[in-house]
């Protein structure tokens, strides 16, 4: 069965052809990071208008790429939700056209149930497993029991760990996405020059919270002197603040394994491609006998294999028909 995904929730242009659920024949993806870094984030009407620019090429070519027609093409999957209105829609109504023209059907996939499940574009992991699902918009704790099966632990009160990132980048005059620009400065910096808060909240909750550390950067960042009166560079900066985030991310999801009973757990989403939280990750939680696992960067940042694979398990546990196609439509707020 080929499964042709196509996500847009956000800034990336992104389609791929998945065989049976496990066989990436193609992924494309079309990046706008150069139109946003202008502004230092994702401006919403700019990301819809290069998508409608993309999509087609971005289609065209995962399908050539797996050396298939469209007409091979045996179920459409699209990112429904949750993301930007205008770009969601850039992607919802090409799929539906596509649909509609092929008379094939069409599945709307969560973008989270894409996340939690990009694990299985490269092995497969037992259930249940807890997961972490870190980006630009959320961050998130899921048990995950099945496809399909996800119960929510917990997830941040304000800002996404990524956004925080992006943010904090932004305040110190680099450029967007700040996420690896940072991870990338924090390798030469000293990560115990400065002890920037990390927000656990009440004990047991599973919740998340980095509003705080972000204002706390912001305010450090006036003068940049730490307690011994030590002026830090900005790989200083960087290395300490990246170490708050990660203590506070692997801290919680060790909790949440911990809480639940359960010895597998998996770091995904845009933020899963930092290294120190990789390494952080398998340190601590291996030190519990819990085993972790991440998808490989390029499937922890948006992609359409993940939104491919995740349709193509919905399609097996309930299909749809085209009729599905006309009565889908964008949900910028979908929950999972
Ligand atoms: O999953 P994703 O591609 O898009 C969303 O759904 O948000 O995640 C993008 C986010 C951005 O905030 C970016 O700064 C962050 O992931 N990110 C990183 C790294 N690579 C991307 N954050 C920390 N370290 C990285 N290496
Ligand atoms: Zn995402």
């Amino acid at each position: 069965m080929y499964v042709l995904g196509i996500e847009t929730s956000c800034d990336e242009t992104a389609a791929s052809v998945v065989k049976d659920g496990e066989h990436i024949l193609s992924n494309v993806i079309a990046g706008q990071s150069e139109i946003h870094s202008l502004y230092g984030g994702v401006v919403p009407e700019l990301a819809g208008r290069a998508h409608i620019d993309h999509i087609h090429a971005v289609a065209y070519s995962a399908v050539k790429e797996a050396s298939l027609k469209f007409s091979d093409i045996d179920l459409i999957a699209v990112t429904q939700g949750p993301g930007l209105a205008g770009s969601l829609l850039v992607g919802l109504n090409f799929a539906k056209g596509l649909a509609y023209a092929l008379k094939k059907p069409l599945i709307g996939i969560n973008h989270l149930e894409g996340h939690l499940t990009a694990i299985f574009l490269q092995e497969a992991v037992a259930f249940p497993y807890v997961a972490l699902s870190v980006s630009g918009g959320h961050t998130d704790l899921y048990r995950v029991d099945g496809f399909g099966h996800y119960n929510l632990l917990g997830q941040t009160r304000d800002d996404a760990a990524g956004e925080c990132f992006d943010k904090v980048a932004k305040m110190m005059g680099l450029p967007y996405p700040g996420g690896p620009v940072i991870e990338k400065l924090a390798k030469t910096g000293n990560s115990t020059a400065h002890n920037f808060p990390r927000s656990f909240l009440q004990k047991g909750s599973l919740d998340f919270s980095f509003s705080g550390l972000k204002t706390s950067v912001k305010n450090f960042l006036k003068t940049r002197l730490n307690r011994d009166g030590v002026k830090l560079s900005d790989a200083d900066i960087a290395a300490c603040f990246q170490t708050a985030v990660t203590d506070v991310l692997v801290g919680k999801l060790l909790s949440a394994c911990k809480q639940e009973g359960v010895c597998r757990a998996v770091i995904t989403g845009g933020v899963a491609s930092n290294g120190a939280l990789r390494q952080r990750a398998e340190k601590e939680l291996n030190r519990h006998s819990i085993n972790v696992c991440f998808p490989k960067p390029i499937f922890c940042t948006d992609n359409a294999a993940m939104i491919a694979i995740a349709g193509y398990h919905r399609y097996k546990e309930e299909p749809v028909d085209l009729k599905n196609a006309f009565e889908l439509d964008a949900v910028a707020s979908l929950v999972l």
